[in-house]
């Protein structure tokens, strides 16, 4: 077979043979250039068709985006901008694309014009580098965790059970919406529903993820989780990939440990595999920045932030001391903090994290033990019994890449938190048994996928680093 990708021929340069390739006409020009890209990288391949000598019908047919397959002979090239080219002997059109209606034409298009052509936009160069790291960071997940002794466990999408407890799930059900049967008090009954219960989409795999570690020792989920919180952000979808490492005998700062080596592991490999789609992002966020005034510009281009992580240690802080830092800041010498931190119990909004990471610390930070009350039913109680042995890690630009925590292993503890909370025991039963038979210390954290997509691209927003984005009013493709 002579059939190369447009990478291929880039980089292994098979000069004076005869290729075939397949791919987008990206750009045509001069009735005799095409600029051709297939996926496999963020450049195109030039190829020079000579169409009095090919079937001239064809040149009508030829406009960007149109698929097409060309075969000929790659030799060096005359022209500036590319190595080498293809003389084409053999053109094959596999599908038109009528330039009157074609959506995405060589020119700029704004991410909320492309955000409406979801089903096209991977066909330009952005959206095509960002899915190409994308699903760089994917293997490179994998590749860790496999790495290091941990088994992909697959948690279920469907669950009775809400692990975060703040209510904010997509409800599963085969009932009648408009009259579901209803028992003898008036409310719905769920015994007639598909599985004789309320279910869910699942809004995080950890709870199913900790039965598992605690047989097969170290587990990790890296599957979609699903939110209904109505949080029209540029760091929220309702529709996410979590990655949820558990690991039983270890404590916080194990956690701690684990987390910032794995991030920085999966960082390193795309700035070691993904050269080429990072600097033609860094470009395109330069020419962002260029828009905006000169004191919102980052001092720090795309690949120095992402070395700047990989290099340089993370800063933990407990959520204490960070208290007693914002209490005595003020994010520049105008303003105050929208939300003023008043007291230690106060849960931190984004300008506070945002704050500490950019402004105080500059530098990722891992805040640890959090006051139990903002935080989930199952994070390990402290001796002072007031703060948990929780962790969020804050990023630069993002905000909250990370949640996790060591678990609450004593069963007469978190007997008293559920309790405490109004948590029915009976539907977290299994849940309880982990406590009864053979419990341990564990610990694990999530990260959410899409936020690390964020930082390692530089997109500014959350919906362009997901193929198909499920946000509020909004599920069109
Ligand atoms: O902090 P969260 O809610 O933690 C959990 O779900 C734990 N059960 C994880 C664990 O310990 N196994 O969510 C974890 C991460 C957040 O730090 C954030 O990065 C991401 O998931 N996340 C979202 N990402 C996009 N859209 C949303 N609506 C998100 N909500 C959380
Ligand atoms: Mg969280």
């Amino acid at each position: 077979m002579n059939e190369f990708s447009v990478k291929q021929l880039l980089t292994q340069q098979p000069l004076s043979q005869p290729v075939t390739v397949k791919g987008w006409v990206r750009t045509f020009r001069s009735n005799r250039f095409i600029a051709l890209n297939d996926g496999s990288t963020i450049d195109n391949i030039q190829c020079v068709v000579d169409f009095e000598k090919l079937d001239e019908s064809l040149l009508r047919k030829i406009s960007t985006g149109a698929a097409v397959e060309i075969s000929g002979t790659l030799v060096e090239s005359q022209g500036r901008g590319q190595s080498v080219e293809i003389q084409a002997e053999e053109l094959i059109v596999h599908g038109t694309a009528d330039p009157e209606t074609y959506p995405i034409q060589p020119k700029k298009h704004s991410l909320e014009f492309l955000r409406e052509k979801a089903h096209l936009r991977v066909r330009t160069n952005t959206f095509s580098a960002v899915m190409r790291v994308r699903s760089a960071l994917s293997f490179a997940i994998h590749e860790y965790f496999q790495k290091n002794g941990f088994y992909y466990m697959h948690a279920p999408i469907i669950t009775g059970s809400d692990a975060e407890g703040a209510g904010e799930m997509f409800r599963v059900t085969t009932l009648d919406p408009v009259n579901p049967p209803k028992n003898e008090s008036g409310e719905v009954d769920y015994k007639e529903d598909f599985f004789g219960k309320e279910t869910n989409l699942t809004v995080s795999g950890q709870l199913e993820a900790e039965a598992y570690a605690m047989g097969l020792g170290k587990v990790y989920t890296f599957g979609p989780t699903f939110r209904a919180e109505n949080s029209n952000t540029s760091r929220h979808l309702a529709e996410f990939w979590m990655i949820e490492p558990e690991m039983a005998f270890f404590d916080l700062d194990d956690n701690m440990d684990l987390a910032e080596d794995f991030i920085k592991y999966v960082l390193r490999y795309i700035l070691e595999n993904c050269q080429s789609d990072l600097q033609f992002l860094e470009k395109r966020l330069q020419d962002e920045e260029k828009t905006k005034p000169q004191k919102e510009r980052s001092d720090m281009s795309l690949l120095d932030k992402l070395r700047f992580v990989v290099d340089n240690n993370f800063v933990r802080v407990s959520y204490t001391e960070a208290i007693d830092i914002l209490k005595n800041s003020t994010p520049n010498k105008k303003k105050k903090f929208q939300y003023p931190i008043e007291e230690w119990g106060a849960d931190l909004q984004s300008e506070h994290e945002r704050y500490l990471v950019e402004k105080h610390f500059k530098c990722p930070v891992i805040l640890f033990d959090y006051p139990a009350k903002i935080k989930a039913f199952y994070m390990r109680l402290n001796e002072d019994g007031k703060t948990v042995r929780a962790m969020d890690i804050l990023f630069p630009g993002i905000g909250e890449i990370v949640g996790g925590s060591q678990r609450e292993e004593r069963l007469d503890v978190l007997r008293g938190k559920i309790e405490e909370l109004g948590i029915d025991e009976e539907e977290l039963w299994w849940y309880m048994d982990l406590r009864k038979f053979g419990t341990a210390v564990h610990s694990g954290f999530g990260l959410g996928f899409e936020r690390l997509v964020l930082f390692a691209t530089g997109m500014g927003n959350i919906r362009d680093v997901i193929p198909f984005p499920r946000t509020p009013q909004n599920a069109e493709f």
